[in-house]
């Protein structure tokens, strides 16, 4: 089975110097015909789909349009929310105008299992809320629930998730218990690989037998995409 991952697009009206948000509409159509000819099953979107604009109707718009070009695409499609979906909505508000088609939710494949991780969180466990958040400060808090889930399933595990937890990655985009959440999954001995975004370039390694798959940012690169094969 082939999943096809993109992440960070980051869509808003106006491209920024380095950031180009208003590009990523078009990215988003481009990489999801691309992920059908390639005959992906399913796509995943890591997060940040969206950037902050002057207004919220002008983030609804945006999102209506993201749900447009998802729904036009045939594809089965999950979308993690990242930081600055946060900051603009809350999860119900987010999927309510997305589509609650597309709130990742734990997916098996024969005897594989796909899990989604939420850190939308500070340290603290406060979730993060609209005009309330802060990308070097994310935390997952439901560690027991991804272990259960991992202890449950019959072969090998693949885990989504905005922030990161690949230790090569600097401090300030990694969960404030990467350390814990890299240990827990360690030891359960069935996690293959952890596929992330937030860090924008993008990075690989691999660690305990493990794959940290970082898909770089679509709004600061050409077409950024990953096919995993599982
Ligand atoms: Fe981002």
């Amino acid at each position: 089975m082939k999943i096809g991952l993109f992440t960070d697009p980051h869509y808003k009206g106006v491209n920024g110097d380095v950031r180009l948000h208003k590009e990523s509409l078009e990215k988003i159509k481009r990489v999801l015909s691309i992920f059908k000819a390639e005959g992906c099953a399913l796509a995943i979107c890591l997060g940040d789909i969206i950037d902050t604009e002057s207004k919220h109707k002008l983030e609804i718009e945006n999102l209506k349009r993201v749900k447009e070009a998802f729904d036009a695409s045939g594809l089965e499609i999950c979308a993690l929310m990242g930081n600055h979906d946060g900051f603009c909505f809350t999860p119900d508000e987010f999927y309510s105008v997305l589509g609650e088609e597309y709130r990742p939710k734990t997916i098996h494949c024969g005897d594989k299992t796909l899990i989604f991780a939420d850190a939308n969180f500070f340290k603290s466990g406060a979730r993060y809320a609209p005009g309330d958040t802060n990308w070097t400060d994310s935390f997952l808090p439901d560690l027991d629930r991804i272990r259960k889930e991992i202890d449950a399933s019959l072969g090998a595990c693949y885990i989504f998730m905005h922030q990161n937890v690949d230790p090569e990655l600097l401090e300030s985009h990694r969960i404030a218990n990467d350390a814990e959440f890299r240990e827990m999954i360690e030891d359960t001995g069935k996690v293959v690989a952890v596929i992330q975004g937030h860090f924008h370039d993008g990075a690989r390694s691999t660690h305990s037998g493990i794959d940290y798959i970082t898909v770089g940012a679509m709004c600061e690169h050409e077409l950024p995409y990953f096919i995993l094969e599982i």
